[in-house]
């Protein structure tokens, strides 16, 4: 029988207690499946003096069919100009190219909405710029009273790799708008800043290429309203690297937190998957955190490697095991049983599927 081999990063904080949740799920939807672990993040900033090691990277760039990442980072592990050390995004997203960041952002039935009204559903995906934008210069040029830094950076081959996977993805997803119609939303600030009307041109320009998809505009601020007041408008989104990251966490509250959000980040020649969130160490170790995020993401990772009856399998589960109450959420969407109670919610959903 073939194996799938897997790749894990644990991580920090709730990371290894969350991936332990995954790996569970994972062995009860499938026996085809082995895994080993990569040390990366603050703690093994900590402790050897870099958040990834070369070997790990090689590895995770060539020798796993799956890569599972757990959050990363610890508030108190940071370099002298403040920023986090033991952060794994340039890293992994540089260092792989992957280029696109999939957000899936999906109301499930049993779980609760601080919405007024969701009669539309909520079922759309944030494509995030993964590689470029305002993230890539982080540092320069802060002197004591006054930061000109952080440069925005756009490149056509950028821009456009990206958009081109927002349509694509838009033609073969499964999911869908509250009216049906496939559309990408460009989402920008091209009212006010030339990088992102460049952005938008090259959103346009791709566009022509997709006669079948209706092409969709908002400015970075009505999107963040609108993902609240009108997500069932919203298919795919596609925006820059530093909007992709807020807005997605937006969108997460939408559908009752970061604890429901998976993301994979997803390039040409290289893929690993993720919860959207942080590594909440002030929970570490408590059996408290959601380990939804970290559960669909597996679930993205196998989708990502053309095992959809697994992945389709966990996401089943998962939907199954809120849908008749097995998990309910605090209003801080941690399960009220604790982790591992949730995890055994999804492996029974799991199992019941399984029965003849
Ligand atoms: C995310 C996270 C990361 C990011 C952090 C941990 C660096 O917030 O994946 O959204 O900013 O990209
Ligand atoms: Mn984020």
């Amino acid at each position: 029988r073939p194996r799938i081999s897997i790749g894990l990063i644990p991580g920090d904080g709730i990371g290894p207690e969350l991936v332990d949740s995954a790996v569970e799920v994972l062995q009860a939807a499938s026996a085809d499946l082995h895994f080993t672990t990569e040390d990366g993040g603050a703690d093994t900033f900590r402790r050897t003096g870099a958040a990834l090691s070369p070997e790990s990277l090689e590895r995770i760039r060539t020798a796993y069919d799956g890569v599972l990442k757990g959050p990363v980072g610890l508030p108190d592990v940071r370099h002298p100009d403040g920023t986090e050390a033991g952060i794994l995004g340039g890293i992994l997203r540089g260092g792989l190219d992957t280029y696109a960041n999939v957000r899936p952002i999906a109301l499930l039935r049993g779980t609760v909405t601080p919405l007024r009204s969701t009669e539309t559903g909520i079922d759309y995906v944030i494509v995030r710029e993964n590689t470029e934008g305002l993230y890539l210069s982080r540092g320069r040029g802060v002197g004591n009273d006054r930061a000109v830094a952080d440069q925005m950076l756009m490149t056509r081959e950028g821009t456009e790799r990206v958009v081109r996977f927002a349509f694509e993805l838009a033609r073969r997803r499964s999911g869908a708008p509250a009216d049906g119609v496939r559309r990408v939303t460009c989402v920008d600030k091209s009212n006010v800043l030339r990088s992102f009307a460049f952005f938008r041109a090259i959103f346009d320009e791709i566009a022509d290429e997709y006669p079948d998809v209706q092409r969709d505009y908002r400015y970075a601020d009505a999107a963040g309203h609108d993902l609240v007041a009108d997500p069932g408008h919203f298919d795919v989104l596609v925006m820059e690297n530093f909007l992709g990251d807020i807005l997605s966490d937006v969108g997460a509250a939408t559908i009752g937190g970061l604890g429901m959000c998976p993301a994979g980040n997803i390039g040409d020649h290289a893929a690993y998957f993720e919860p959207i969130h942080g590594s909440a160490p002030a929970i570490a170790g408590r059996d408290e955190a959601n380990p939804t995020s970290q559960i669909l993401a597996a679930a993205l990772m196998l989708e990502h490697l053309g095992d959809h009856a697994t992945a389709v399998r966990i996401k089943d589960a998962v939907t199954r095991a809120y849908a008749d109450g097995q998990i309910r959420l605090l209003p801080n969407c941690r399960p009220k049983g604790g982790t591992k109670a949730a995890t055994r919610a999804i492996i029974n959903a799991v199992d019941t599927d399984q029965a003849p």
